[in-house]
């Protein structure tokens, strides 16, 4: 079906991936993790906004036993030589001796994620993987391996299932990317 380009305030999107093989490769990575991780119990910990929506999809794809707490990252930061580092917000369980997986919607230069990685591993859990929805494997500035990672695109900004533009565009049902 032809799917018109949207427009979110002053940038226009065309159809990148649709919600059918967006669906095809979670079910896949969800196969991969619920073999990976059978018998220990993983806790997932989503990063708020943009993952809430690959987190429902992934986990009704979980086979075994698991857990989900949601986790934010503050907007303010210390200047390390990375950047900015994004402290976590929201976290209650303990993590010491579990095995983490952080679902992240995307990544992109890895900043993020390079930020977030040195405050899980201080709370000493058994070990810790990253779960992306979307890689930018050209974008990728840091040396950390992205285990798991549903899809892989070029460099390009994209929106749609719970990605935004300026807050916008997190509901619509496909990944759009710019014009
Ligand atoms: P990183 O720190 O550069 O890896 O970027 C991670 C964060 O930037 C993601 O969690 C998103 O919130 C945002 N981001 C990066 N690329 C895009 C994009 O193409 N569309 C929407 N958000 C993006």
């Amino acid at each position: 079906m032809h799917q018109p380009p949207v427009t979110i305030l002053d940038k226009q999107f065309s159809i990148y991936l649709p919600e059918r093989k967006i669906l095809q490769s979670v079910e896949i990575l969800a196969a991969r993790l619920s073999h990976d991780y059978q018998g220990k119990q993983p806790l997932f910990l989503s990063v708020l906004n943009g993952s809430f929506m690959f987190a429902s999809d992934l986990m009704k794809e979980i086979s075994i036993d698991c857990e989900i707490s949601f986790i934010r990252l503050s907007s303010y930061a210390d200047m390390q030589s990375t950047g900015k580092v994004k402290e976590i917000i929201g976290l209650k369980e303990e993590i010491k001796g579990r095995h983490v997986v952080i679902l992240e919607d995307i990544v992109d230069t890895g900043h993020t994620i390079a930020g977030l990685l040195p405050q899980l591993h201080a709370k000493e859990p058994a070990s810790v993987e990253i779960a992306t929805l979307l890689l930018k494997p050209d974008s990728l500035q840091h040396r950390i391996e992205i285990k798991y990672a549903a899809l892989s695109i070029a460099n390009d900004f994209v929106v749609g299932y719970g990605l935004d533009y300026n807050g916008l565009g997190r509901n619509l049902r496909d990944i759009y990317k710019v014009l």
